[in-house]
């Protein structure tokens, strides 16, 4: 999908909204620098995320992917620059604050109660937001819109496959209705069947009107959903903008995934 129709591409879901009315993109980081301890990891990083668009930030090991994910959901405090949310200064809000105003990190891997049963584990979550009564609607759309679950709604959580793990820990994060949902990895250490079925939910997520904002290693899956694209290189920005403006990917994504151009084409 071209990066013009992923901007038109939003539905009516609960989690939408018009765009800034200044104008302002969803999310846009100014030149964050950000350190762990006397560690600098990242290098006036600067980029957007457009309103009802998927960001793929891509990049090799250690090129500080998570680290960019840490700062935009309020994990990491950058050390100087900015993070903007629909044109307000955000810098430095704790990971709550972000998640209340629609900036929801999907956490890594299976962070589900293994001892509880699919219901269970969600069922805990929503009365949390809804209380008793409101849980029942919610878990039935969980279920609508992750049918895989509502099959194995009995089952022990710890014993689903790592794919129905990640659906269910995704199912979690979406009673928040979150503008933005950041995901790092979703698809680590998966069979390529169920990549291709996370990656089928992610689709499903931003047609119901949330941006999403993925770190992933494998470039040519991230591109089956992304209009965008950041390459980090050592720390830096190496190339950034549209999929469908970058050319060929094995002459431009690729290689500079790879550390094989300069450091600063998204400067
Ligand atoms: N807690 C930490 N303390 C010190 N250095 C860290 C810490 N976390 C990450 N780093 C360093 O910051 C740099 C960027 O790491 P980051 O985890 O952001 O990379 P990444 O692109 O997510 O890599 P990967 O693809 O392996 O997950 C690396 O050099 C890493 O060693
Ligand atoms: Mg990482």
């Amino acid at each position: 999908m071209t990066a013009s129709t992923a901007a038109t591409s939003k539905s009516s879901g609960a989690a939408s909204s018009s765009p800034a009315s200044n104008g302002a993109p969803l999310l846009e980081l100014r030149d964050v620098e950000a350190s762990y301890g006397p560690f600098r990891s990242l290098f006036g990083v600067s980029f957007t995320v457009r309103e009802g668009s998927v960001m793929a930030l891509l990049g090799s090991n250690g090129s500080g992917k998570t680290t960019v994910v840490r700062v935009c959901c309020g994990l990491l405090k950058p050390t100087t620059g900015q993070l903007l949310y629909q044109g307000d200064d955000i810098t430095g809000k704790r990971p709550f604050r972000l998640a209340r105003i629609g900036i929801v990190h999907a956490p890594e891997g299976r962070s589900v109660f293994s001892t509880l049963t699919v219901e269970e584990n969600l069922q805990l979550t929503f009365r949390q937001v809804f209380g008793r009564r409101g849980a029942k609607a919610a878990l039935q759309k969980a279920f609508d819109q992750f049918p895989r679950l509502g099959e194995r709604r009995h089952q022990i959580a710890g014993t689903l496959s790592g794919g129905e793990q990640r659906m269910l820990s995704l199912a979690r994060v979406l009673v928040h209705e979150p503008k933005l949902l950041i995901t790092d990895e979703l698809s680590l250490g998966l069979a390529p069947v169920i990549i291709d079925e996370v990656y089928r939910t992610l689709a499903t997520i931003r047609e119901h009107g949330t941006s999403l904002l993925i770190v992933e290693q494998h470039v040519h899956q991230a591109l089956t959903l992304a209009d965008d694209v950041v390459v980090m290189s050592k720390g830096k920005v190496a190339l950034a903008g549209p999929v469908g403006e970058l050319g060929d990917v094995t002459e431009s994504i690729l290689p500079a995934v790879h550390g094989e151009l300069p450091s600063n084409g998204g400067r």
